[in-house]
């Protein structure tokens, strides 16, 4: 396995990627990074500042200004936005819902890049987001593409925040993900899309642990 290096790991929202990416590098020892998280950082800042999210450039000020920090444990996702942990209020539904918003401005993706390149410089890592196979790590050795129906989707978010204890509604989340979706595939900078060279996984029926052994399974044969 010495010669892997990165592993990228791309699909739509509620795919499963974070839970599979983050115990995909554990087993691995490998660095996690969650690039979402990262846009997430930046509009929970822009929401706490009354920034207008469409406006590119007040969005871009506002980056320059913030030290985005990555948990560096594999099974944590802590996020600090300089120091202050936000790893909780990045999650919340105000977030969620204006996310797509400062993922589509080109200045923004493109300092997003440059940072996630830097991070996968430093470590060997396993990536999720969007872009990671097309636009951060075109040259990744592992790229999977992870797919899920809508509806499978919806229910495995209804069923997390009914646990959690929050209110949840099944017909309104296969509403608000069909139109991340929607968002996120088409706008013009980076759209979400499977690389060439990813080999697409479709969660739909598969558990987890399942989802997880298949990567490992791709990554040995890759590695041998
Ligand atoms: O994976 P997530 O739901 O935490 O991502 C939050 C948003 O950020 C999502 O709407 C798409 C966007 N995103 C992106 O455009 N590019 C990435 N590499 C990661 C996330």
């Amino acid at each position: 396995m010495e010669q892997l290096i990165n592993i990228a790991i791309d699909g739509p929202a509620g795919a499963g990627k974070s839970t599979v990416a983050r115990e995909v590098a554990s087993r691995l020892g490998f660095v996690y990074i969650d690039t979402g998280a990262m846009y997430r950082a930046l509009t929970y800042e822009a929401l706490r500042h009354q920034a207008d999210v469409h406006n590119e450039e007040a969005v871009m000020n506002l980056l320059k200004q913030m030290q985005i920090t990555l948990g560096s444990e594999a099974d944590t996702g802590l996020v600090l936005v300089n120091g202050k942990d936000v790893t909780e209020e990045i999650r919340f539904s105000e977030v969620t819902g204006n996310v797509s918003y400062i993922a589509r401005h080109e200045q923004v993706r493109m300092e997003m890049v440059r940072k996630q390149q830097e991070l996968a410089k430093a470590n060997r890592t396993v990536m999720d987001g969007r872009d990671i196979g097309t636009a951060v790590l075109p040259e990744a050795e592992v790229k999977i593409f992870l797919t899920a129906s809508v509806e499978e989707r919806a229910r495995r978010r209804h069923e997390e925040q009914l646990q959690k204890g929050m209110p949840s509604d099944y017909e309104s989340l296969i509403t608000e993900i069909a139109e991340r979706d929607r968002i996120d595939s088409e706008r013009e900078v980076a759209p979400l899309r499977k690389a060439e060279d990813a080999i697409e996984v479709d969660s739909t029926n598969m558990t987890a642990e399942e989802v997880i052994e298949s990567i490992l399974e791709i990554v040995g044969k890759k590695a041998s």
